[in-house]
């Protein structure tokens, strides 16, 4: 069944605590926590201490997507707040296979994200260190965009790379039924959703909705 892991970026920053509950209740499978630093993309959102304080309201493992600059200078403070899974930009960082020991050492599974343009390759090396891949359908940064449909190619494309190894793929931006849909067939195994997921307050109903079998 795939794994629905619904962004808090869409959620009322106001009402952390509650938000948590309710997605915890919707049935979600995780918790995808956006973490952007005005840097590597234009937003800023928010850090470990955020990561923190909502720990203690639901069991959903945290899915930490570090959307940063100088990710290795971050990874244990999101280590200690309670992350599992820790993902980082491929693009920002120039010793990769560093930085995902690290992430595994410190006890988190270890996640690669390739933007839009940036092509699979750069996973090739490190296949034996990484649990999740993350694939950004939509240009980091903002919630609300459009799927751009040539990631499904590099969605299968990864897939095959993958071959037999545990590696799940998450896919992130633009996700409706529709591009649910297609990624799942692409190869996806975790779909990361915010507007689909917090739109029209059915958050039970908009989850079930994007799980494909
Ligand atoms: C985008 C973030 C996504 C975003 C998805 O930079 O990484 O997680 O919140 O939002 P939607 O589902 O609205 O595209
Ligand atoms: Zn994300």
């Amino acid at each position: 069944m795939t794994i629905i892991a619904p962004s808090i970026l869409s959620a009322d920053f106001a009402d952390l605590k509650n938000e948590i509950k309710r997605l915890d209740e919707a049935k979600a499978d995780m918790i995808h926590l956006d973490i952007m630093d005005s840097h590597f993309v234009p937003n800023l959102t928010f850090g470990p201490a955020i990561v923190k304080a909502i720990r203690p309201y639901t069991k959903l493992p945290f899915d930490v997507h570090l959307m940063v600059s100088d990710p290795d200078s971050l990874i244990a403070c999101f280590a200690n707040a309670g992350a599992d899974i820790i993902t980082v930009h491929a693009e920002a960082c120039p010793h990769l296979d560093k930085t995902l020991t690290e992430i595994r050492r410190l006890g988190c599974k270890a996640g690669v994200s390739l933007n839009p343009s940036t092509p699979e390759d750069v996973l090739e090396y490190v296949l034996d260190k990484v649990d999740q891949i993350l694939v950004m359908s939509v240009n980091p940064g903002f919630g609300g965009q459009k799927f751009i449909p040539a990631q499904l190619e590099k969605i299968t494309r990864i897939k095959k790379m993958i071959d037999t190894r545990n590696i799940m793929i998450e896919v992130d931006g633009g996700i409706n039924a529709l591009s649910a849909a297609e990624a799942v067939a692409a190869g996806a195994d975790i779909l990361v959703a915010g507007t689909a997921v917090f739109e029209g307050g059915d958050y039970a109903g908009n989850i079930a909705a994007l799980r494909q079998n």
